[in-house]
């Protein structure tokens, strides 16, 4: 009989515990969650920072087969936002003292769009004083292309490997040179090498998934020795390929568990990292977002995006606060985390603890 207490207590973990941590289920899943926040508390503090969201705009000249805004979902109304709403939003993070804003929009590579965000970035960059962290999610790209938008002002970025698996990968892409693992593992790489702090992430409960899978996502995000985390479960969206995929075996509740389970057991894994409460997890369970920060998560995006593009920005099916706009947002979010125990960190970066642990013991 295996001991839980005695895998919790372990400072480094085999693929076999983190394979038993990850299919705890009742009272021990509990354990682990708890242990998971203690630690997280006395590594980084229970502080939670914030992310103003801006879903600049769901153009995307990819493909994958799971999401809802992917290039041939041709039900979806496109959408690019003004520059002017653009800095309004964050200008509102600004004010509102978030500390920072992530750009995220579907992929585009064309000489337009890299000019544009270059411009955006400066403009944020101005109109802040220099004082808004700016976090980039636009896919993959040429070095030059994250050079650039490095030396305008982004300082992190990320991009998730959405699994580690390169057959599954595979299963979830289509078969072409733009959706190759290869070239993805390469975009991480040049990321990293640009200067960002790097993030990424994997999809939770995929069709074809096992445990064992998730368990080598767990070791691949240690061996890369990533800055910050962004992981939830695959949520199905009824216009993409994977709608109704027969293996798809899991309940959204047992992918949700599955989720907490994930986070909980990176954060023994990887106890100084930055890692996101996603709004994937409140899409399944109302208070997915503070259950995830109880379970070692410390950082929130609330959505900037204007109501009026929020639905078309529809990746999975039910995200949440279509309706709601960025300051019902981050009231909502302020009470969520204040419920959760922990501290609203307001005017601060929040850089991850592990990128600057690195960079002192790289100096
Ligand atoms: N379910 C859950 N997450 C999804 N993403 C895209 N489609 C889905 C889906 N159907 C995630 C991917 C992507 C991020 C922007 O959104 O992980 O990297
Ligand atoms: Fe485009 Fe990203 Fe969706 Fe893939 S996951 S289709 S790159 S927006
Ligand atoms: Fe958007 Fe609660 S998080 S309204």
């Amino acid at each position: 009989m295996i001991s839980i207490n005695g895998i919790l207590e372990q400072k480094a973990f085999t693929r076999e515990d983190i394979i038993t941590l990850l299919g705890l289920k009742g009272d021990n899943q509990q354990l682990l969650i708890n242990k998971a926040r203690k630690l997280t508390n006395d590594r980084i503090g229970n502080k939670v920072y914030f992310r103003g969201l801006i879903e600049y705009s769901n153009i995307c000249v990819k493909n994958c087969f799971y999401c809802g805004i992917r290039k041939e979902n041709r039900e979806q109304h496109r959408y690019t936002m003004r520059d002017d709403e653009v800095l309004a939003c964050a200008r509102f993070a600004y004010k509102y003292d978030y500390g920072s804003i992530v750009i995220q929009t579907g992929e585009r590579n064309d000489k337009d769009f890299v000019d544009k965000i270059e411009f955006l970035i400066k403009e944020i960059k101005n109109q802040s004083d220099n004082k808004l962290g700016i976090t980039l999610s636009l896919g993959e790209q040429s070095y030059e292309t994250y050079k650039r938008w490095f030396e305008a002002g982004a300082h992190r970025y990320l991009l998730r490997i959405e699994t580690s698996n390169r057959d599954l990968y595979q299963r979830y892409h289509p078969s072409n040179e733009e959706h190759s693992f290869d070239k993805r593992i390469e975009a991480l790489n040049m990321i990293k090498q640009a200067g960002y702090q790097l993030g990424t992430g994997v999809m939770i409960g995929l069709p074809g998934q096992s445990i064992e899978d998730l368990a080598d996502d767990i070791l691949f995000l240690k061996g890369f020795d990533v800055d910050m985390v962004g992981m939830g479960p695959y949520i199905e969206h009824e216009h993409t390929p994977m709608y109704l995929d027969p293996d798809l075996t899991l309940t959204k509740e047992e992918r949700f568990d599955l989720s907490l389970n994930m986070i909980a057991t990176l954060r023994l894994v990887m106890p100084d990292i930055n890692m996101a409460a996603t709004t994937a997890m409140q899409a399944i369970d109302p208070a997915g977002r503070e259950k995830a920060i109880m379970a070692g998560a410390n950082i929130v995006m609330p959505n900037l995006t204007p109501v009026k593009y929020r639905e078309s920005y529809m990746l999975y099916e039910g995200k949440p606060c279509l309706d709601e706009d960025a300051s019902k947002c981050t009231s909502c979010l302020i009470m969520r985390i204040k419920s959760t125990g922990s501290e609203v960190a307001l005017g601060e970066w929040g850089d991850s603890m592990h990128f600057l642990n690195s960079q002192i013991s790289d100096s």
